[in-house]
């Protein structure tokens, strides 16, 4: 009698604690996070088992976060809802391919993150990005990248880019990237390394080349570059031989002196100038407007004195003035009826 009483209780006991485990639990952790973080709306669907960019979010999201899931592809439609999207994470992925025009919506994009996933290239359209400006796609498998095609200069305003730990043998030519002040190319098997390459990045001041395995004479040109540009040695490996300069000339003709150096130069001075340009203009044309309200309230203020001017004048003339005739004869009786003072014939 006792014994079916306590199986029946373990018995539910266990299934309730099952149903705790991976009915509520499982659901409520399931969902995406919705938050505010410095007045971005954030939405987190880490480590959720996704096997598809969700399409049922807040399209108005700014930050997210789908890294930590089982997302094999991206496809062109993924993220056409979500256009606001300044800061995308996907890291911890498995993504192998990206469709044509997954991107390309994603104007706002400022950052995102590729890293540890199944990618051999970088799609292309990320460079068109307007507002790009970091970009992670390390521990990825880019072994050789088709740059030919690139249009360059890219337009996305690259200043951080992390390749790191790709199997990569050169760093990739992306054309002049003016406002790149970070590369890290660390854990990438450089045998192809080529010193012009360096000559695209006019504002660099970190560079990663860790565990690169660079040649003795490529290691020192890059030691004698990073000292002309007063950057970071920090992260370059420490060269085991000093060569000779017959053996391994100074790096500058082919980086800092060159032609590209000076374009990348250049093309940050005139986009200083030009928005200097824009600012002059825009103040230029603040003055304008406010001298051009002033005038029309002026304007408008003169008109509607003269109008009431006007008015009195009119006042004035239309005033009802009683006839002395008629003043004269109401005195005398009020049943005679008032003479009007209109020409007599
Ligand atoms: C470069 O990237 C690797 C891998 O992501 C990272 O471990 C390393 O700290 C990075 N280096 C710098 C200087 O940030
Ligand atoms: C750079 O200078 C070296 C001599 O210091 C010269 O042999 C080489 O041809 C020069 N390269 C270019 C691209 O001017």
């Amino acid at each position: 009698m006792e014994l079916p009483w306590i199986v029946l209780i373990i018995v539910s006991l266990y299934s309730l604690n099952a149903m705790l485990a991976f009915g509520f639990l499982t659901n409520e952790e399931r969902k995406c996070k919705y938050a505010r973080i410095e007045k971005l709306l954030r939405i987190r669907c880490y480590d959720m088992d996704l096997k598809e960019v969700p399409q049922n979010l807040k399209t108005s999201v700014e930050v997210l976060d789908l890294s930590y899931n089982r997302i094999r592809k991206l496809k062109s439609g993924s993220f056409s809802k979500y256009t606001d999207v300044k800061f995308l994470m996907l890291y911890e992925n498995m993504i192998l391919s990206v469709e044509p025009g997954t991107f390309a919506p994603l104007t706002s994009l400022q950052e995102v993150d590729l890293s540890n996933n199944g990618l051999t290239t970088i799609p292309m359209e990320l460079f068109q990005l307007p507002r790009l400006r970091n970009l992670y796609i390390d521990s990825n498998e880019l072994r050789s990248l088709d740059l030919e095609l690139l249009e360059k200069p890219i337009q996305a305003p690259l200043e951080y880019l992390n390749v790191a730990n790709c199997e990569l043998q050169d760093i990739p030519d992306l054309g002049i990237l003016p406002k790149l002040w970070q590369l890290n190319a660390s854990m990438n098997p450089l045998h192809n390394f080529n010193i012009d390459r360096l000559a695209n990045f006019c504002h660099l001041s970190v560079i990663d080349l860790t565990r690169t395995q660079l040649s003795s004479c490529s290691c020192q040109q890059v030691g004698n570059h990073l000292v002309m540009m007063q950057a970071h040695q920090k992260f370059v490996p420490i060269c085991m031989e000093k060569l000779d300069s017959s053996v391994c000339p100074l790096p500058y003709n082919r980086t800092i002196d060159s032609e590209t150096f000076h374009s990348c130069q250049t093309s940050v001075e005139l986009a200083e100038a030009r928005s200097l340009w824009l600012f002059g203009a825009g103040c230029f044309g603040g003055v304008i407007f406010v001298l051009l309200v002033v005038w029309y309230c002026v304007h408008r203020w003169r008109k509607k004195r003269a109008k009431r001017r006007r008015l009195s004048q009119v006042q004035d003339r239309k005033k009802f003035v009683i006839s002395p005739r008629n003043a004269i004869n109401r005195t005398k009786t009020d049943d005679e009826p008032l003479h009007c003072d209109i020409a007599r014939p």
